[in-house]
């Protein structure tokens, strides 16, 4: 039997990869106008670095994590998110040391041992972008925007932003035995999972997608009418910042996240587009993790964009792009494939896409391959042709022909192609 990808797992086919090279390079267009530098993290991590940064009764850290002892049988952690690893890299580098300040964004694979449906994989990938060192209310406003930005940029604007406030370590701890007694009374209406969260992780309960759970939670008290004063501010301010830069929001009083480092605001970008799997962005400031990582007492704050879901967002919509040849050489007969393979190569060494037959075919089937590959134009270069020094260029579009003198080939190609 043939060796197939894992379940989860998926390969990026040709055809979908102008399209993910398309997006990443808006990603990093805008990442560059916000001051955001690129950091290349490590796959694989020590399992404590998340376990400690994303919460041990998370569904990430509980259930979802790729673990590989080691040797000498320390457990080393496929990573499943990009936030713990950037922080870890801020602090072993002591980035800070520089600037406070800094902002930062990676690309790239995230594992997670979720089971897979439309939108979810084992193996998926994020834009994603972390700020430290900063705990005002403009960098909130700032972040969000700079993700609205991506959006806008590849031209999806049917997304919504939904900001909320989880509060800070003190008054989220108030806050956490208030529901967790609003919850004890409702324990036989719950879901086993909820039950178990109720006490460990009581906000998830409302992240429970059964209708059940969801009917017990009705008028449930949420974080966002118990934050205290300081953090009301903070919110207040990082809506009123939105409102400056034209961000449209609907505040989610409902909106808890799956990993426990958050504090004060969170966001997600959301669609209907995808069924059960409607976020394409998450993020929000968490602003005790790198002290809880051992590093500094600095804020952060950070989002990732999912990669498959936005890539999913834009197919739907038929965005057509493709790395198509420049031009494609058809050549007939030993003198002309001999010619056109030197051609061929001194195009390309110009920056100028070309195609040809390895071997030699008939004018037909040449022409075919070169439809086929949706060549722009196509050279044709026959023994006729080649007596009488000038080559027809073809354009496969408007079919208009020009004869092109051989002596300056090259150089009247590469004004026409470039
Ligand atoms: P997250 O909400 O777990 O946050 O993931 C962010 C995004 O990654 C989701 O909104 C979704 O689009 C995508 N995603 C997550 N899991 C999967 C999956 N199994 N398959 C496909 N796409 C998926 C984080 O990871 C945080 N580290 C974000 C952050 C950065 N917060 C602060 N800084």
């Amino acid at each position: 039997m043939s060796i197939a990808t894992i379940k989860g797992f998926k390969d990026i086919l040709p055809h979908e990869t102008p399209l993910w090279q398309w997006i990443e390079k808006n990603a990093r267009d805008v990442f560059r106008v916000f001051g955001f530098k690129e950091i290349r993290t490590p796959l694989l991590e020590w399992t404590e670095l998340f376990t400690r940064g994303i919460g041990e009764e998370t569904d990430i850290v509980s259930k979802e994590m790729y673990t590989i002892p080691d040797s000498k049988g320390r457990n080393q952690t496929l990573r499943p998110e990009a936030t713990a690893s950037v922080v870890r890299a801020y602090i072993e580098h002591r980035l800070y040391q520089l600037n406070p300040v800094q902002k930062l964004f990676s690309i790239g694979p995230m594992f997670r041992h979720e089971r897979p449906q439309k939108g979810r994989f084992r193996q998926f990938h994020q834009i994603n972008a972390e700020l430290f060192g900063d705990p005002g209310p403009r960098s909130d406003a700032e972040l969000i925007t700079m993700a609205i930005r991506i959006f806008e940029r590849v031209g999806l604007t049917d997304v919504t932003l939904n900001i909320n406030s989880l509060g800070c370590s003190s008054c989220r701890g108030e806050f956490k035995n208030r529901l967790k007694g609003f919850l004890s009374d409702r324990a036989g209406e719950l879901c086993g999972e909820c039950q178990r969260r109720s006490e460990l992780n009581p906000l998830r309960v409302f992240d429970c997608k059964i209708d059940s759970c969801k009917e017990a939670m009705t008028g449930a008290p949420v974080m966002l009418d118990n934050i205290c004063d300081e953090c009301k501010n903070h919110f207040e301010a990082v809506k009123r910042h939105l409102d400056e830069l034209g961000i449209t929001y609907i505040v989610n009083k409902l909106l808890v996240r799956g990993l426990d480092y958050y504090s004060r605001t969170t966001f997600e970008i959301q669609t209907d587009r995808l069924g059960a799997q409607s976020a394409v962005a998450g993020g929000g400031r968490y602003d005790g993790l790198i002290s809880q990582l051992d590093g500094p007492p600095h804020s952060g704050m950070g989002f990732a964009i999912g990669f498959e879901r936005l890539a999913a967002l834009l197919e739907e919509e038929k965005k057509p792009l493709s790395d198509v040849p420049d031009l494609f050489i058809i050549a007939l007969g030993d003198e002309a494939f001999r010619k056109g393979f030197i051609w061929a190569d001194t195009l390309r060494k110009k920056d100028i896409s070309v195609e040809m037959e390895y071997e030699a075919k008939g004018l037909k089937a040449q022409m075919k391959k070169a439809d086929k590959l949706n060549a722009k134009r196509v050279l044709i270069a026959g023994e006729d042709e080649l007596s009488k020094g000038k080559l027809v260029l073809r354009d496969m579009v408007t079919k208009a022909q020009e004869e092109i003198p051989i002596t300056d080939l090259i150089q009247n190609l590469v004004k026409i192609l470039k």
